[in-house]
């Protein structure tokens, strides 16, 4: 459920300060004071959702190649602090059931990112939502978003009432048409692309506006200023602090 959205959202937890997308990162994000966080999520070969960004194991965790080559247990067997610090060696990929137990428990409201594989937008979306579903009350905060437009047509179909962020790094021409088409409750921008008049063209679809990744307290205030809704960063404890919002 959307009922209000912050004015922070954790990237990937608190990806400054832990390794992205662990437990340890959303754990951290929660002793931020961060009220949302945002994770990404993938399948394993075994077709497990687990949260990871890249296609590759290779830059966050112990592992190489793509991650749909391994099932989970081989996955879990990695580690996915240890490159960040030593002080995270033993922090695995966490699987989607075990993310989504630490945000509710945490009192966190969620962004669910679905980031398939190349190939894998229907399933993926599938899978993701199907195990998410159960565990996820309905009156606990709660966004789907996607730069895959596959992804968010499933959850149109799947999980309607849950809002869809529709994200766009370089939007195609007809951003507009697909995001009405979607029925897209928000816009998901880069916050390096945008300027004054690129934000309003989006909030003129009625649409609040969120943008990825500030860690600026400066930049933050000017996205604010254009009408942004809402900014995803790595920084959460301490973008709240420059920014005097929680
Ligand atoms: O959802 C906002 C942001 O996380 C999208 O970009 O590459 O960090 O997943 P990325
Ligand atoms: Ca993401």
């Amino acid at each position: 459920m959307l009922s209000t959205l912050p004015r922070l959202i954790g990237h990937r937890g608190a990806k400054e300060s832990a390794p992205e997308n662990t437990l340890a990162s959303i754990r951290e994000a929660a002793r931020q004071g961060a009220r949302w966080v945002e994770v990404d999520v993938m399948l394993t070969r075994d077709q497990r959702p687990v949260l990871i960004h890249d296609d590759t194991l290779d830059r966050t965790t112990t592992g190489t190649g793509a991650v749909p080559l391994l099932d989970l247990a081989e996955l879990q067997a990695l580690d996915a602090g240890r490159w960040f610090d030593a002080a995270f060696v033993g922090e695995r990929v966490p699987t989607l059931e075990e993310a989504v137990a630490l945000a509710y428990d945490l009192g966190l409201g969620l962004n669910l990112e679905i980031k398939p594989y190349p190939g894998q937008e229907e399933i993926t979306a599938e899978v993701a939502l199907n195990t998410l579903r159960p565990l996820w009350p309905s009156d606990r905060p709660l966004l789907l978003s996607s730069f895959e437009v596959p992804c968010l047509e499933v959850a149109q179909r799947l999980w309607p009432e849950i809002p869809r962020g529709y994200l766009l790094w370089d939007p195609p021409a007809d951003w507009a048409a697909i995001a009405d088409r979607i029925g897209a409750a928000t816009l998901n921008v880069h916050q390096d692309r945008q300027t004054a008049d690129s934000v309003a063209e989006y909030l003129a679809t009625g649409r609040p506006v969120l943008a990825y990744t500030v860690n600026d307290a400066g930049r933050a205030r000017t996205l604010f200023g254009w009408g942004v809704s809402t900014v995803f960063t790595d920084a959460p404890g301490r973008l709240a602090a420059e920014l005097g919002v929680d």
